[in-house]
């Protein structure tokens, strides 16, 4: 988030004391920030707090003369890479939808030309009236970006959607927004495999696994809207193809490392594939029958290409080699010993006992030889945008 400027609009819910903390990771990020705090929101927490976090002036009021000689509002609307509301109280979303502009955030609101992301948090049944349910669509048609909120118990001491979602993942919604606006990655080939692969039995039985592909799509969505060139060798999965992929479906790890080996050169690899270690050493032609015996048939397993591996001894070895590594145990010391053992640049880990393979949500920890970064549990998107995030800043 290095040298971008964010607006960040604070209404006035009690989750505003949750936009706090969201400028400290804003700024631990590198990101600029210019508070906009609402009357609503100075009832939460006071200018002074956030300009202290955000070590940049707070706007409160249109009418300010000093602050309007200085920076008029128009300007201060378009300053910013990112406009971000936090908390959206269905307030303010309302008058948004409506394009009423009697405040200074609602007038910022109506005079920018940037992107905008609303991050809601209200009571449960003020989320789920009609009439909030309305202004949401209207802002998603207006294209605005809304964020779900969270689910569990409220201050209110009632419990259900409304919660204003954790900071750690308003911050990587805000990454992911600005991936889709800045494009670090122009100019760049980035390479990736996903899915599983399917190792053929006979014509009708083959070995698999439970990955969905999910993550991987997701990254190549994120790298794709990062500006790069995308190659993504899929096993069989039921995923739509991300807008500006190419995508090259295989079945087996020996087509996916032929297609791997195919696609180079790149500057970046990111084997996101669970990529079957076994194949049987022998498919049959025909299918396998049973004979009324009991007898079992011999399957006899070989070793599959490893091709992380293979692409890292490779003299076309991209500059950066990312592995994946879906653990139930340990996961830490075995992404260590993957990385060494593999020669990858970083290990991307993550614990397929807590986070099930195949579910939304992921935990992702980078492994490298400087150490370790432990990304906050975020759905998929989310945590292949900040790890596309860290890849471009490695390359720069
Ligand atoms: N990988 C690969 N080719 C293989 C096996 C794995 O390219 N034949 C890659 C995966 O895409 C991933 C990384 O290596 O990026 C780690 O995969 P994983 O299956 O966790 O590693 P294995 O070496 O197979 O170890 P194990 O299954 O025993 O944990």
């Amino acid at each position: 988030m290095k040298d971008t400027r964010i607006l960040l609009i604070i209404g006035g819910g009690i989750a505003a004391y949750k936009s706090c903390e969201l400028v400290r990771l804003l700024r631990k990020e590198g990101a600029d920030v210019t508070c906009v705090l609402t009357e609503g929101g100075s009832h939460f927490v006071t200018a002074m707090t956030l300009a202290a976090l955000s070590e940049n002036p707070v706007h409160t009021t249109l009418w300010d003369l000093k602050n309007e000689v200085e920076m008029g509002h128009i300007q201060l609307s378009r300053q910013a890479d990112l406009v971000v509301v936090c908390p959206a109280t269905a307030d303010l979303m309302a008058r948004m939808a409506g394009g009423i502009a009697n405040d200074l955030a609602t007038t910022l609101l109506l005079a920018t030309d940037k992107p905008v992301l609303a991050v809601p948090a209200m009571n449960v049944r003020m989320w789920q009236h009609p009439a909030t349910q309305r202004n949401v669509a209207t802002l998603r048609a207006d294209g605005v970006a809304v964020m779900e909120p969270d689910e569990g118990a409220m201050a209110c001491g009632e419990f259900g959607p409304g919660r204003l979602p954790e900071p750690p993942a308003i911050c990587a919604e805000i990454a992911r927004q600005l991936g889709s606006t800045s494009k670090p990655l122009t100019g760049r080939h980035v390479l990736i495999t996903a899915g599983p692969t399917h190792e053929p039995i006979d014509p009708v039985r083959y070995i698999a696994n439970r990955s969905s592909g999910k993550q991987g799509y997701a990254i190549a969505a994120a790298a794709a809207k990062a500006g790069a060139k995308v190659t993504l060798v899929s096993g069989p999965v039921n995923q739509p193809t991300p807008p500006g992929v190419t995508r090259i479906d295989v079945e087996t790890a020996r087509q996916m490392a032929a297609a791997v080996d195919a696609a180079l050169p790149a500057d970046v690899a990111i084997m996101v594939a669970a990529v079957a270690d076994w194949r049987s050493a022998g498919e049959a032609a025909q299918k396998i029958k049973k004979d009324g015996s009991g007898q079992v048939p011999p399957l006899q397993l070989v070793e599959n290409p490893d091709i992380l591996a293979t692409l890292c001894k490779s003299e076309r070895r991209p500059p950066l080699v990312v592995g994946f590594a879906a653990e139930t145990n340990d996961v830490l010391e075995h992404a260590r010993a993957k990385l060494a053992r593999k020669g990858a640049d970083w290990i991307v880990a993550n614990d397929v006992a807590t986070h099930k393979m195949g579910g939304e949500i992921n935990v992702l920890h980078i492994v490298s030889a400087s150490g370790v970064e432990s990304l906050p549990e975020l759905p998929k998107d989310a945590a292949a945008a900040l790890l596309i995030e860290r890849i471009a800043d490695a390359l720069a």
